[in-house]
């Protein structure tokens, strides 16, 4: 699956984003080592702390399949009633990038959407370097 076919995954995943409160709507698409493909969307929740993005609603779906090993992720955000391309790419939160951590290497690419061919692409040892890992507690 080259980039371009990852972001697209991500930008049609969006389209189930549940987002009644933020009308932010977030889709992603990842592809493990053995080149399998799960995607995700944010979920919202009346008790707003309940909420999942769609990075970790992508990561846990291929954990959970048995899946330790992500090589790339797409992510695609923009408010509800936009369609891409979206203004600006935005990347991934700060919980969203940890849990990333437990199951990428630092050089694993990160594409942020703003269309199907046009992305910023990046590592995620640049989007959280120096990060607290499994290393840390031995
Ligand atoms: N959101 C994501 O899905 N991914 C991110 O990386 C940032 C935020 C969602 C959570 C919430 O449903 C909405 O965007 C607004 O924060």
């Amino acid at each position: 699956m080259t980039d371009s076919d990852l972001v697209r995954a991500a930008i049609a995943a969006r389209e189930n984003a549940y987002v009644p409160y933020s009308h932010y709507a977030v889709g992603a698409a990842l592809e493990t080592a053995d080149g399998s493909v799960y995607t995700g969307c944010n979920i919202e929740n009346a008790s707003y702390p309940a909420t999942v993005c769609a990075e970790r609603t992508a990561v846990f779906k291929a954990v959970s399949e048995g899946h330790r090993s992500i090589s790339r992720i797409a992510v695609a955000a923009a408010p509800k009633g936009e369609s891409a391309p979206f203004g600006e790419a935005a990347a991934p939160c700060g919980v969203c990038r940890q849990v990333l951590s437990e199951f990428m290497r630092p050089d694993g690419v990160i594409l942020l959407a703003r269309s199907e061919t046009d992305y910023d692409v990046c590592t995620l040892g640049e989007l959280l370097p120096r990060s607290f890992t499994a290393k840390d507690l031995t």
